[in-house]
Formats: structure tokens, C-alpha cells, sequence
């Protein structure tokens, strides 16, 4: 929706761009055309004011730490949904009826086996591999055994792979934990929920019927929901621009979940943990505030800062509180838990956090969470990539369905030697 419009002078001459609004937030320029009218490019490294697309799915105000998933607020969709009902709002833009979202479940329950000969992939690695890096190798080979949904002009095979894809992480997930402790492979169940079924093909054992707790697999469907979408973060844009080109969804996922294995991004939640651990009592934290501080010191607190939030992320405040409710629900006392309470305060207190609008992020409690849970740190990412797959599909149909949708292709600032001829090596 064009509104007024802006004057760029460039190249020259004076042009005007027009102004869009969206539903709400910043408005964009529309600078498609500065190229052909300036030759010149825009700069943004980082793309920290560049939007790359438009979209309905979720929207984020960095000021105020909103976060609404086509348009319902993160925290009322965590206290009140589900992540199957997520999943579906995120992929169909409306919150189903029951009839709908029952037969939405079934569906993704009759997808969530894998082919057999899946099994042989995870016994090429080692078993002290990091799970992600199972989840890379695995994820990206279901292209390999789902032909009949690789076609991404096919509607119909557009959805088929979409919910091959959100059913199938649980049960790929569940495998690379059970390979790296040397357990066998556990199948889904169709008589179980989504997360119970992903707990129970987590914990159980031939041994020992493994019954999910209510208590724990509320907290992990409410994780669940707090790490489906996140707007164009970069794995979203990593798999948005691998979809540009029209490779086929598993492999544009499998890039999502390479791309949200950096410790800057989806690996913040292993490093947050880590670094709580390493500070280990709450009288060595201002040894590492000092640290955080210190342009010469690499250390940062992982799990604190955002591009975008420069207020608490209602993510990190659901977190903080659904890790409080699970510690005292399930009996744990974990000294973490006062270290990472204690450490917010004291950053939140101190100006160099302030004045940087730091603050903690979906990573910082969420460790706490799935340690007492049971879950090795290795597999907090695995267990990000597992939820943010709904946000990455939903994301992906919403670009292929786009019909203006071209293949992304930035341009650069070239900063290289000029034009000059070869030397034979004989006259260097
Ligand atoms: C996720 O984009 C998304 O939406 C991501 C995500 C999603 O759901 O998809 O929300 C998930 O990735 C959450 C973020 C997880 N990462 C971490 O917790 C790692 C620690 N945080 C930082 O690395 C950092 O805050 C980022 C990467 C999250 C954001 O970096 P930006 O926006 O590029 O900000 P910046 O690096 O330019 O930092 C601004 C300033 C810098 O100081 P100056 O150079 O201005 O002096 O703040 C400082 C930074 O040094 N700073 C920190 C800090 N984060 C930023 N200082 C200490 N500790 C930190 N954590």
C-alpha cells in the first residue's frame, strides 16, 4: 500500500520512491528502481535497515517487546494454545475450530515416521557428533526419499513436504539424542500428542515404558511455541533465499537449520547454559559482567541482547516463568536457575547494558528449562531447529506462493583490485 513518497538525491538527479505502509510498524521505501535510476546500490551490511520482504505472519516491535503471530500476542498464545494450534495459525493465517485443528493433527501424526532406510545415515557419524550436525546431514536427505514433494509449483506437494517436514524434526530429533547416547531408535505413536510423543521417542527405553510427565510436556509444547517464528531472523532469511533459487523445501530447511547453529543465533541457548555453568555461583558474575564490557575481552553474555528487541523479549519473560513453575513442579533445586536470575539483575542494573538496550533473549532462561527437562546441552539447538521448522515452513510457503517472488540476489560494495593483466610466474 503505497502512502507518500521519498526523495532520494543520487547519481546526479533527484527521484522519488514511493513510501509503503504495512498493516502495522516502520513503513519501507521502495527503492526497487534506485539502481536503474542512480547506479548506485544501497549499503546495509548486517541488513539492520533493510526489509526483504513483505509478510503476514509475525510481527515484532523491538521498542515496546511485542511479538504477534499473526497478530495474537506471543504470551497469550503460550499460556492459552498449543504448538500444533500454532503451527497450523502460522501455516493458515486463522485459529482453526476444533474439527479442524483435530484433523490439522492427525495429519501431521501420520507423517511423523521416517523411511526406514533413513536409520543407516545416523550410524555414518560418530556418536560423540554434535546433534546439529546430525539434523544438517539427515534433514537435507529427506529430499532423497521424498520425491513426490519436491515439486514447489505443485500446491498440493508444497503441503505434503510442509507437513512431512513439521512432523517428521520430532522423530529425526528424538534419533540423533538416542544415537549419541547409544540407546535405540524409538517409533512415534499416533496416541500421543505431538510433544508427548517426542518426549516419550526421547526417554524411553525397551527396558522401561517411558510415560511423559503433564507437567513437563506442557513446558515443552510452551517452548515449542515460544521459538515457532521470529520474522525474517537469519535462518528464516537463510531459507527464505535458498527457496528463491527453488530448491526443494527439505534442502531450504536443512540451510535453516546450518544457518541457526551459530552461537549468534539458535546456538546462543547451548552457549547461554554453558557460560551460566562456567560462572557457576553468583559471587563470580561480576567477573564476567566486566568481561562482557570489555571491547578487548570476545565475551559476551550469551542469551542477552537482540538486533531487534531493545526491551525484554517476551519470549525470555514467559521462559523465565515457565522455569520457575517446572523447577518447583518437578522438585529441582538448580543453583543455575539463581545464577541466571541473579545475573539479569545485575546486567539490568548496570549502564553499559542499559544504554545498549541489552537484555536477556529467548535463549537466556530456556537451558535452565531443558536441563532440568533432561535434555544434554548439545541438544538445546536441535530442540530450537525442532519448533522454528513450522516457522521456516510457514515462512517458505508464504515466499513460494508470493508471484512477484524472485530468486534474492544482493549486489556488493567491490573493494578489490582493479582491472590488470597476468604475470607469468617466471616474471614475478
Ligand atoms: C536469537 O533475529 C532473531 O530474531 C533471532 C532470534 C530468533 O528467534 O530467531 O530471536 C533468536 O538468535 C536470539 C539472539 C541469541 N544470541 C545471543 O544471545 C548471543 C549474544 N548476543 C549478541 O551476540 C548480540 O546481541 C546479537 C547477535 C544477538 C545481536 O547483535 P547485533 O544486533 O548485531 O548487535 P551488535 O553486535 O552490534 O551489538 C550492539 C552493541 C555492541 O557494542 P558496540 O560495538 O556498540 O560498542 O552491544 C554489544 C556489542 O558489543 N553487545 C553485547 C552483547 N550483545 C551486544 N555486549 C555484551 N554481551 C552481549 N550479549
Amino acid at each position: 500500500m503505497a502512502g507518500n513518497s521519498a526523495k532520494i538525491e543520487a547519481g546526479g538527479g533527484t527521484h522519488d520512491y514511493a513510501v509503503l505502509d504495512g498493516s502495522v510498524g516502520p513503513q519501507v521505501i521502495d527503492i526497487r528502481k534506485l539502481y536503474a535510476d542512480t547506479g548506485m546500490f544501497t549499503y546495509d551490511p548486517g541488513f539492520t535497515s533493510t526489509a526483504s520482504c513483505d509478510s503476514g505472519l509475525t510481527y515484532i516491535d523491538g521498542d515496546q517487546g511485542i511479538l504477534l503471530h499473526r497478530g495474537y500476542p506471543i504470551d497469550q498464545l503460550a499460556e492459552q494454545s498449543s504448538f500444533m494450534e500454532v503451527a497450523y495459525l502460522l501455516l493458515n493465517g486463522e485459529l482453526p475450530d476444533k474439527a479442524t485443528l483435530d484433523s490439522f493433527v492427525t495429519t501431521i501424526s501420520r507423517h511423523t515416521m521416517v523411511h526406514e532406510q533413513l536409520t543407516t545415515f545416523y550410524r555414518g557419524f560418530r556418536r560423540d557428533a554434535h546433534p546439529m550436525a546430525i539434523m544438517c546431514g539427515v534433514v537435507g536427505a529427506l529430499s532423497a526419499f521424498y520425491h513426490d514433494s519436491t515439486d514447489i509449483n505443485d500446491p498440493l506437494q508444497r503441503k505434503i513436504a510442509s507437513h512431512r517436514l513439521i512432523a517428521k524434526m520430532p522423530t529425526l530429533a528424538a534419533m540423533a539424542y538416542k544415537y549419541s547416547v547409544g540407546q535405540p531408535f524409538v517409533y512415534p505413536r499416533n496416541d500421543l500428542s505431538y510433544t508427548a510423543n517426542f518426549l516419550r521417542m526421547t526417554f524411553s527405553v525397551p527396558a522401561e515404558e517411558y510415560i511423559p510427565d503433564p507437567v513437563i510436556v506442557d513446558a515443552m509444547d510452551k517452548i515449542f511455541i515460544l521459538h515457532a517464528d521470529h520474522e525474517q531472523n537469519a535462518s528464516t532469511s537463510t531459507v527464505r533465499l535458498a527457496g528463491s533459487s527453488g530448491a526443494n523445501p527439505f534442502a531450504c530447511i536443512a540451510a535453516g537449520i546450518a544457518c541457526l547453529w551459530g552461537p549468534a543465533h539458535g546456538g546462543a541457548n547451548e552457549a547461554a547454559l554453558n557460560m551460566l555453568r562456567e560462572i557457576g555461583t553468583v559471587d563470580k558474575i561480576p567477573e564476567y559482567i566486566a568481561r562482557a564490557k570489555n571491547k578487548d575481552d570476545p565475551f559476551r553474555l550469551m542469551g542477552f541482547g537482540h538486533r531487534v528487541y531493545k526491551n525484554y523479549d517476551p519470549r525470555a519473560t514467559v521462559m523465565q516463568k515457565t522455569a520457575k513453575d517446572v523447577l518447583e513442579k518437578l522438585g529441582v533445586k538448580d543453583p543455575i536457575f539463581d545464577v541466571a536470575k541473579e545475573l539479569e539483575q545485575i546486567a539490568l542494573n548496570d549502564p553499559y547494558f542499559i544504554e545498549k538496550k541489552l537484555y536477556p533473549n529467548v535463549d537466556f532462561y530456556s537451558g535452565v528449562i531443558l536441563s532440568a527437562i533432561g535434555f544434554p546441552t548439545d541438544m538445546f539447538t536441535v530442540l530450537f531447529a525442532l519448533a522454528r521448522t513450522v516457522g521456516w515452513v510457514a515462512q517458505w510457503n508464504e515466499m513460494i506462493s508470493d508471484p512477484a517472488q524472485k530468486i534474492g540476489r544482493p549486489r556488493q560494495l567491490y573493494t578489490g583490485p582493479t582491472q590488470r593483466d597476468y604475470v607469468p610466474v617466471d616474471k614475478r
